[in-house]
């Protein structure tokens, strides 16, 4: 016989204010295409240090529209980006807001993490098609903002913490690095992390590498301009079978998760070390438990795990699909598994954990 289910009882004060909270939510959508908008069209440089504007004065220095300069600033200043005074209709970015907002070389730098979730909302409609039959979307296949974002966003951070503190913690590296090292970036990307390690180590070699031809590319536009292109290449290989041996020193920047055969990956980044080399692994800051990871970083990250990284897996070779919140234990299990005989978390940021394997 069917149980009849009781009426559940609506508490409409709760009920509200999930709806004003989702009200808050929807402007702050909204507010990633504004915030990209500014950014490209200069209007927070423009804003930075310059005191109170009105949207003619901002219009004018950027040379955009008055008419949209005003729309912008007024859904800035409700959303707290910029401050408004009415006695005299001008607009400030208060220098906390201008250095998150266009001060790049600032670990606190912001437009690159809307950027990569700008592109990565542009891209839904595919992913929302995809869930419904388990099929993979690839890195290569997103629009530029991705690619773009995920470079602008993962810079700072590499900057402030990289050099300074994460190859430090490895055993032994620095001393190698300086006295002259060979080292692999795999999955490389944009190459910010290969560009800035080849700054800081003369001495040491770099190769870049990744599936992706435009991001190689790219990466190796950018070793040109930072004037590091006599140690530095870029080449296209999956992280499975990259060519070389005897490396000092193999690096993955936030991509093991992304590759859809991360233990195959680890077996090769194996062989193609130096017996005594090390290889690092910087994967998104997660716990192993779902409840570990219901935090405002943590639902970021399982953001963009839904919308990129699992699609990234699923559309390679066995798709293990780690998502970006695997977790500490995970990765251990993939560098036990491809034969690594040591494994230990070195580093990590609210962001980022650094994690070392050696043969
Ligand atoms: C989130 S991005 C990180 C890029 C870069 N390491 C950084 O930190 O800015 C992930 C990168 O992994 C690369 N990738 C994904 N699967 C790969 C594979 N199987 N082999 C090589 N690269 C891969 C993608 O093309 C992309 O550039």
């Amino acid at each position: 016989m069917a149980t009849v289910q009781e009426p559940t009882a609506i508490d409409t004060d709760k009920l509200m204010s999930f709806v004003f909270r989702a009200v808050d939510e929807v402007g702050a959508t909204i507010n990633t295409a504004l915030v990209v908008m500014g950014d490209k069209l200069g209007l927070y440089k423009a804003l930075a240090g310059a005191g109170p504007l009105s949207p003619a004065e901002l219009a004018e220095r950027t040379g955009i529209s008055e008419r949209y300069a005003q729309e912008w600033l007024n859904a800035q200043a409700a959303g707290g980006y910029v401050e408004y005074d009415p006695d005299s209709g001008r607009y400030v970015l208060p220098p906390e807001q201008a250095v998150a907002m266009t001060d790049e070389a600032s670990p606190a730098y912001l437009p690159g993490f809307f950027q990569i979730a700008l592109g990565t909302v542009i891209d839904s409609p595919r992913i929302t098609e995809a869930a419904k039959t388990g099929a993979g979307i690839g890195w290569h296949d997103h629009v530029g903002d991705v690619h773009e974002g995920c470079e602008r966003f993962f810079r700072p951070g590499y900057n402030a913490h990289l050099v300074a503190e994460w190859l430090p913690a490895l055993d032994g590296v620095v001393a190698k690095l300086q006295s002259g090292a060979r080292v692999a970036d795999v999955g490389c990307g944009h190459g910010a992390s290969t560009v800035l390690m080849a700054q800081a180590y003369p001495a040491s070699t770099f190769v870049g590498y990744d599936y992706h031809d435009a991001s190689i590319e790219t990466a190796k536009q950018r070793a040109g301009a930072a004037g590091v292109e006599d140690r530095v290449r870029f080449q296209v290989s999956p992280a499975a079978s990259f060519p070389g041996a005897g490396y000092d020193l193999v690096t993955m920047f936030d991509c093991l998760h992304d590759m859809g055969d991360p233990l195959g990956a680890a077996r090769h980044v194996r062989e193609s070390l130096a017996p005594d080399g090390t290889w690092m692994i910087v994967e998104p800051a997660a716990g192993d438990r779902v409840e570990d990871n219901l935090n405002p970083v943590g639902r970021a990250y399982y953001g963009f795990s839904t919308l990129l990284c699992t699609p990234s897996s699923l559309a390679q070779e066995v798709g293990l699909a780690l998502g970006a919140q695997a977790g500490e234990a995970r990765i251990p299990a993939i560098a036990t598994g491809a034969g690594f005989s040591s494994f230990r978390r070195v580093e990590g940021t609210p962001f980022n954990t650094v994690f070392e394997a050696r043969p």
